[in-house]
C-alpha cells in the first residue's frame, strides 16, 4: 500500500545531528513523513550542508535581514507555502516564534528540546540541571504553543546524569537519545497517530502511550 508522506519542513540554526535523525528516519519507505525543505536562519551552519548531501531544498532567511520578527516569519511563512509544508519540525532552532506564527501553525509544528520539560526551558539547559543536581535530565518533543519550549509533550527520553557530568559531556548523551525520539515523534504525528486536542497530546490508539517515554537501559 503506498504511503502518503506529509510535507516536512525542518527549521534550524546549526550542527543539524536532529535534522540528520529525521533525514535517515524519512529515507525509510515506510516513514509518513518526507522532508521537503530545510529552512536555517543562519547561513553556512553543517545542517546546511547535510540538507545539500541528502539532495533536500534548503534555504538561508537570516532573521537579522529583516525588520521585525513578523517581516521574518512572513518569509518563513512564504517559503512554506511555496514548497505546500504540512508539518514543521524545529530541530536546534534558536529564535522564538510569535504567538500569531505559532498559532497558524498549531498543532502542525513540533520542536526538540534537550531536558525533561517542563524543567529548564530555555538556554544553558545542562548548566541549569547539573546546577540543581538533578540525577534524571532526558529531552522532549512537544506540540509548540505560544510559550518557550512548551507545549504539550508528545514523547519523553529520561537519560541520567552521572557523577562527573559536565555540561558537554550530559549534552552529548542527551543528545543521542534526541536522535532516538524526533523521528518516532514525527511518524506519530505525520501519520496522525498522535495529535493535538484541546491542548494535550492524544494519541489514536492509548496502546502507543507506554512508548512515548524511553527510559535509560
Ligand atoms: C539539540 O540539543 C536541541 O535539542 C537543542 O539544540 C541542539 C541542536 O542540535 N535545541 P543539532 O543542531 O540538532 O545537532
Amino acid at each position: 500500500m503506498k504511503i502518503i508522506r506529509k510535507k516536512v519542513c525542518v527549521i534550524i540554526s546549526g550542527s543539524g545531528s536532529n535534522l540528520q535523525a529525521l533525514i535517515d528516519h524519512c529515507a525509510s519507505e515506510q516513514s509518513s513523513a518526507e522532508i521537503a525543505l530545510v529552512i536555517s536562519n543562519k547561513p553556512g551552519v553543517f545542517g546546511l550542508e547535510r540538507a545539500a548531501r541528502a539532495g533536500i531544498p534548503a534555504r538561508v532567511i537570516e532573521h537579522n535581514a529583516y525588520e521585525s520578527r513578523e517581516a521574518f516569519e512572513d518569509a518563513l511563512d512564504n517559503a512554506l507555502q511555496e514548497e505546500t509544508i504540512e508539518l514543521i519540525c524545529l530541530a536546534g532552532f534558536l529564535r522564538i516564534l510569535t504567538a500569531d506564527f505559532v498559532e497558524k501553525w498549531l498543532g502542525r509544528i513540533l520542536n526538540i528540546h534537550p531536558s525533561l520539560l517542563p524543567a529548564f526551558p530555555g538556554l544553558h539547559v545542562h548548566e541549569q540541571a547539573l546546577a540543581e543536581g538533578v540525577r534524571l535530565s532526558g529531552c522532549a518533543v512537544h506540540f509548540v504553543d505560544a510559550g518557550l519550549d512548551c507545549g504539550p509533550i508528545i514523547i519523553q527520553a529520561a537519560v541520567p546524569v552521572v557523577p562527573g557530568d559536565d555540561a558537554d559531556r550530559l549534552a552529548a548523551r542527551i543528545l543521542q537519545s534526541e536522535h532516538a525520539i524526533y523521528p518516532r515523534a514525527l511518524e506519530w504525528v505525520a501519520s496522525g497517530r498522535a495529535r493535538l486536542v484541546n491542548g494535550r497530546c492524544e494519541f489514536d490508539n492509548p496502546g502507543h502511550v507506554p512508548d512515548a517515554l524511553i527510559w535509560p537501559a
